[in-house]
């Protein structure tokens, strides 16, 4: 199975928006990172709109001859929004207005209802949904209930303990990951992953053979700055290999 990389380039956006000009282009950083052999390129629409604007992705979603994974919290408004553009993928993610990055993964067993006529009616437009969750068995399996095509595994713990050099709990973070990965490809489900992944913890992910997709944005992005999106791209392709 081939692995994917979805590059994140919401902050591409971040610099554009700090000044107010029109660079970074967004669109000009989306096509690069395709040239460079990405997958896919994933934005997430925030409510506060820190970052990718509406007009990015109807420009990106005109423009580019790879597919779109939006990123989305579940809400009419959003739901409209995805209606309108049809995204080849939306990954659903939980959204708080105070946080910094997505924090975690969605709280299934609360929204059942609303995320499942929400996923329903994107699907019946052939778009493939994805549900941004935490690595636990009982969230992969109220996603297959609620007819996802996909999970994205939230790597932020993984990655955290990662910095903290504490053996055990990068131990058991991996073991829930790739618990997880199993389960769900069991299920039948696809299984992405992406938060918080760098060189360092991308190979180590890159050992549950059940991930087919990595959405990397941040560590992309800043590394970029000193070596260019063309180098970077490629080094985590070679690194997925
Ligand atoms: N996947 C999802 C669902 C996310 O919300 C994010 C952050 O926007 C990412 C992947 C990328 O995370 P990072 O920017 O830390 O690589």
């Amino acid at each position: 199975m081939k692995r994917k990389l979805g590059v994140n380039i919401d902050h591409i956006a971040t610099i554009r928006n700090a000044r107010g000009e029109g660079y970074p282009d967004v669109l000009q950083g989306a096509i690069m990172a395709i040239k460079s052999g990405a997958d896919a390129i994933t934005i997430h629409l925030r409510e506060d709109r820190r970052h990718i604007k509406e007009n990015d992705v109807i420009l990106l979603k005109k423009k580019l001859k790879r597919p779109i994974n939006l990123e989305m919290a579940m809400t009419s408004k959003m739901i409209r929004f995805a209606k309108k553009i049809k995204p080849q993928y939306v990954c659903i993610v939980p959204e708080k207005r105070e946080e910094l990055t997505t924090e975690g993964g969605l709280n299934l067993k609360h929204n059942q209802i609303f995320l499942k006529k929400g996923i329903n009616q994107l699907k019946k437009l052939g778009i493939k949904i994805s549900l941004f969750i935490n690595p636990a068995i009982e969230d992969v399996k109220i996603a297959k209930k609620l007819n996802a095509d996909n999970i994205e595994l939230h790597t932020g713990t993984f990655c955290n303990q990662l910095k903290l050099k504490n053996k055990k709990k990068i131990n058991s973070e991996f073991l829930k990951l790739k618990k997880s990965a199993i389960y769900a490809s069991k299920l039948s489900l696809g299984v992405h992953c992406g938060h918080g992944l760098n060189y360092q913890s991308t190979k180590l992910i890159k050992k549950i053979k059940q991930i087919s997709e990595y959405n990397i944005g941040h560590f992309i992005i800043s590394e970029s700055i000193f070596f260019g999106l063309d180098k970077v791209i490629k080094k985590f392709i070679r690194i997925l290999k």
